[in-house]
């Protein structure tokens, strides 16, 4: 059975994710910070109590990835998906300030490449050998031409350079790396008006998942599998 980790399952597109996948009948370990108040996750567990492992991870946690890595031991892992990220407020240009700044670099930045590196032997060990980044499109250079939003679009800029490459690092080891924009999406980061539902999401990432492959490693792809510009 496939197995799929997927990083803050606990709402939003991750658990849209951990929902899809568990249908699917592929067997996914959810990381979230807090396992008690993950509801909806543990209704999920209820359902498919061997299909679904959950495990307690907070990426700004020194120890986070060691503590993966230890959980996980020796067990392959096909496919991992680095989810878990962070948005923020007053970040414009008159009102941005380092310190909420370098909270969300170390989430969106900083911690997706640390647990790639801790697990990174599970990812060897593996069928598919997939890793996929929730990045966005405003971290899209070519894109911006709007301005503004200088914490959460530099954290995505950041994390799109170190997903290229991880892209060229990871290709003679057989091991693809996608960076994904899963649309404006509605959830509590994206908000209420947010055009694309969690489904509509989902369903078209999870196809991109399926269809890319080690050709595919290096790109940056749209939940309808468009390709972005850096
Ligand atoms: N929604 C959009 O329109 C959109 C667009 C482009 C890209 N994205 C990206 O897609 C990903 C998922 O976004 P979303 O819309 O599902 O966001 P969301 O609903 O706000 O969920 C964010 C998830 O990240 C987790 N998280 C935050 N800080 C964490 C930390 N320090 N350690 C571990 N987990 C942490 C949250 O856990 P808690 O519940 O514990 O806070 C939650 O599970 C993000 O990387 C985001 O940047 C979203």
């Amino acid at each position: 059975m496939k197995k799929i980790l997927i990083t803050g399952a606990n709402r939003g597109l991750g658990l849209g994710f951990a929902k899809k996948c568990l249908k699917k009948n592929v067997h996914v370990l959810a990381t979230v910070r807090d396992i008690k108040g993950s509801k909806e996750l543990l209704a999920l567990k209820e359902r498919f109590p061997d299909n679904l492992e959950i495990f307690e991870l907070d990426l700004l946690k020194k120890k986070a990835g060691y503590t993966l890595a230890n959980f996980l031991g020796d067990r392959p892992i096909d496919i991992l998906i680095n989810n878990a990220g962070v948005g923020s407020t007053n970040q414009h240009f008159e009102a941005v300030t380092p310190k909420p700044w370098l909270e969300v670099l170390k989430v969106n930045l900083i911690a997706p490449l640390m647990v790639t590196q801790s697990i990174i032997d599970n990812v060897k060990k593996g069928v598919d050998k997939k890793i996929y980044f929730l990045s966005s499109q405003l971290g899209s250079i070519a894109d911006n031409n709007s301005g503004g939003m200088y914490i959460y679009r530099s954290s995505k800029t950041g994390l799109n350079q170190v997903i290229k490459s991880l892209s060229v690092d990871l290709k003679p080891q057989g091991i693809t790396v996608v960076a994904l924009h899963p649309g404006w999406v509605k959830t509590d980061m994206g908000g209420p008006n947010a055009p694309v539902s969690i489904d509509e999401s989902i369903d078209g990432m999870m196809q991109v998942i399926y269809k890319t492959d080690i050709s595919d490693t290096g790109r940056f792809l749209n939940h309808k599998g468009k390709e972005l510009p850096w």
